[in-house]
């Protein structure tokens, strides 16, 4: 299944950045975006996850992200994330560059994370960005900022918002420095995340993509691996760990 050439990278190599998305989280049972049964199927998400309508009605807003919460609360890493954490013991500099807000990699034990998009575990004010964890009871009414009084958000990136600066910018600097950059469960659409292979490649690294059907990276990618993540994943693992 796995290239010499894949092997013999993996062989030697020091830096390896890994990028994904929401197919990585697909067999915990957490919906795609775009898929089959994507939530972007059933809910528009310029409808949702963007600040107009949150400023316009942010009951809405609030009850769609407590169903997703509520959702990820039930389901837990697979072997896809616990894969990804033995890449992080196995590379001496390794970067997961995440799209995904589900928080299943922290879970699962990875602590090289840059959160693109944000994570929906966490909260924030939407004026002056004070912090608030846990959870609010939405039965006594939006939750207030005890700082400045506006209205506390979950702290996701929506469409038309900019990525935390620090954060896109050090996965471009990670990109940069990779010698194998692998884009995994990701339709690889959305930018800038989906720039990041581009740059990965245009500095010398071999491009891997893992997904079950192919993207507009595809074409670019060194190496497609057709299938599921948490079947590829822990057996790349296994021939890792015979090289090194
Ligand atoms: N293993 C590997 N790949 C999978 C699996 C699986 N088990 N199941 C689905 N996929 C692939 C799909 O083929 C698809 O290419 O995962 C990809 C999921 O794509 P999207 O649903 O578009 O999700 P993502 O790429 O993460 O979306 C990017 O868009 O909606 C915004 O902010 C949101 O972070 C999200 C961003």
């Amino acid at each position: 299944m796995f290239s010499d050439t894949l092997l013999a990278r993996l062989k030697k190599a020091y830096t390896v950045v890994v990028l994904t998305g929401a197919g990585i989280s697909a067999a915990s049972g957490v919906p795609t975006f775009r898929g089959e049964n994507g939530l972007w199927k059933k809910f528009r998400p310029e409808k949702l996850a963007n600040f107009y309508t949150f400023s316009q009605n942010p009951e809405l807003v609030w009850e769609w992200y407590q169903w997703r919460r509520e959702l990820i609360y039930k389901v837990k890493p697979n072997l896809a994330h616990y894969a990804l954490v033995d890449f992080e013991n196995i590379f001496p500099e390794f970067c997961l560059i995440t799209q995904n807000i589900d928080n299943l990699h922290q879970e699962a034990g990875n602590k090289k994370i840059i959160e693109l998009h944000g994570n929906i575990m966490r909260n924030k004010c939407s004026s002056c960005g004070k912090p608030y964890e846990g959870d609010f009871d939405l039965k006594n009414g939006i939750p207030k900022c005890s700082d400045c009084g506006e209205l506390i958000r979950p702290d996701v990136v929506w469409f038309g918002e900019f990525l935390p600066q620090e954060a896109i910018q050090k996965a471009q600097e990670m990109a940069m420095a990779s010698e194998v950059f692998f884009s995994i469960g990701t339709s690889a659409v959305v930018e800038p995340a989906a720039s990041l292979p581009y740059i990965a490649k245009g500095n010398g690294a071999y491009i891997v993509e893992i997904n079950i059907e192919k993207t507009p990276l595809t074409s670019s990618a060194d190496e497609f691996l057709q299938g599921a993540a948490d079947k590829i994943l822990p057996e790349l693992v296994i021939e890792i760990n015979k090289l090194r």
